[in-house]
C-alpha cells in the first residue's frame, strides 16, 4: 500500500484510503513509542531537513524525533542563524540546501502556497508542517488519530473548531480531513472570525458555544491567534472568554462526556480556562504523542514510496 501523492501539502483531495492509511501506519508506530528502544531502521540512509520560516514547539520537535525515531538523517534549518539574514533568497536558499542531497523537506511558513512552490523547485518529497493560514495536514491528521483512539470511530461523529477560525490553518485541515471520513464537521465563534464560505463546505456555523457543547461529541479548540491581528476582531480578550472560553462551569452545565482538543500553545484563560486543559475531558498531551506516531508514518509512507 502507498500513497497517492508524493508529498503531503495538504488534506484537500486527500483521498479516504491515503487518510486510512497514514492512520493505521501511525497506530504501528505508536506502539513502537511505547518500547524501551523506540527505534526502527526504516529510513536509514534517508535525509530530512526541516525548514522552519516560522516559530514553532510542537511540529519541529515532533518532525525531528520521528526522523530520528525512523534513523533518518535530520537537519534542522532556523531562519535566524541562515544567510536568509544577508539577502538570500528563499528559492536560492533551498536549491543550496538540495544541493547537498537531501530526500526530503518538511516546511513550515507564514506564507500559504510555499509548500506547493517548493514542489515546482525541487525534487525531494516535501511535507507541510503549516503554511499561513492555509493548511497544516500533520496536525489534522494527529487530531483525527486522537479523536479515533478516545472513540474508535470518525465517521458520524460531531466535531465543532472552536474559535479564530479565519487565522487557523489547523480548522482548514481539520475540516477538509473529517469531512473526508465522514465526521460532521461545525464551527463555533464570534462571526468576525468564521469565514461564511465554509457553508459551501457543509459546515455548520454556530455562534452559541452553550449549543455546541450540547450537540458536538468533540471540541477542537484554537488558539486566539494574537500574532495574526486577531484581536483586531474582537471587542477585547475579556469578552470573548466570556462569550467563547471553554471553561468548566460551561461543561458542567450539560452531563454528557465530551473530548477537547488543542493543537496548542494554550492561551490559558483565554480560549480555554487552566482547569479544562488540565482537567478529565481534555486529551492535548495526547495529541502531543500522537503527533510523533503520526509524522512517523507520513515520513516512512513518503521516504519508502516507489
Ligand atoms: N500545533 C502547532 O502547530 O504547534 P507549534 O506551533 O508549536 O508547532
Amino acid at each position: 500500500m502507498s500513497l497517492e501523492s508524493k508529498h503531503l501539502l495538504g488534506l484537500y483531495g486527500t483521498s479516504r484510503e491515503d487518510i486510512e492509511l497514514i492512520l493505521d501506519t501511525a497506530r504501528t508506530f505508536r506502539e513502537v513509542l511505547e518500547r524501551p528502544i523506540k527505534k526502527v531502521p526504516t529510513l536509514q540512509g534517508k535525509t530530512v531537513v526541516n525548514l522552519f520560516f516560522e516559530a514553532s514547539t510542537r511540529t519541529r520537535i515532533s518532525f525531528e524525533l520521528a526522523q530520528k525515531r525512523l534513523s533518518a538523517d535530520t537537519i534542522n534549518f532556523t531562519t535566524s542563524t541562515s544567510s536568509t539574514k544577508k539577502g538570500e533568497t528563499f528559492k536560492d536558499t533551498v536549491r543550496n540546501i538540495e544541493a547537498m542531497k537531501v530526500d526530503m523537506i518538511v516546511v513550515r511558513h507564514e506564507s500559504a502556497g510555499v509548500p506547493q512552490f517548493l514542489t515546482r523547485i525541487s525534487n525531494a518529497n516535501i511535507i507541510n508542517a503549516g503554511d499561513g493560514t492555509h493548511e497544516h495536514p500533520t496536525q489534522a491528521l494527529l487530531d483525527m488519530y486522537s479523536i479515533k483512539e478516545k472513540l474508535n470511530k470518525l465517521e458520524g461523529l460531531k466535531v465543532c473548531v472552536v474559535g479564530d477560525i479565519a487565522h487557523s490553518r489547523v480548522a482548514l485541515s481539520n475540516i477538509y480531513g473529517l469531512t473526508t471520513m465522514g465526521a460532521k464537521v461545525s464551527v463555533c465563534g464570534p462571526s468576525t472570525m468564521i469565514p461564511h464560505s465554509l457553508i459551501k463546505l457543509g459546515v455548520k456555523i454556530y455562534n452559541d458555544i452553550d449549543k455546541a457543547i450540547q450537540e458536538n461529541d468533540v471540541l477542537n479548540v484554537l488558539r486566539i491567534q494574537l500574532e495574526r491581528k486577531a484581536g483586531d476582531r474582537i471587542p477585547s480578550l475579556r469578552e470573548y472568554r466570556n462569550y467563547f472560553g471553554i471553561t468548566t462551569e460551561r461543561l458542567n452545565k450539560f452531563n454528557k462526556e465530551i473530548i477537547i482538543l488543542h493543537p496548542g500553545p494554550i492561551n490559558r484563560g483565554i480560549e480555554i480556562s487552566s482547569e479544562v486543559a488540565d482537567g478529565p475531558y481534555q486529551v492535548i498531551l495526547d495529541q502531543v504523542t500522537n503527533g510523533v506516531a503520526v509524522r512517523m508514518a507520513v515520513l516512512y509512507l513518503l521516504g519508502t514510496k516507489n
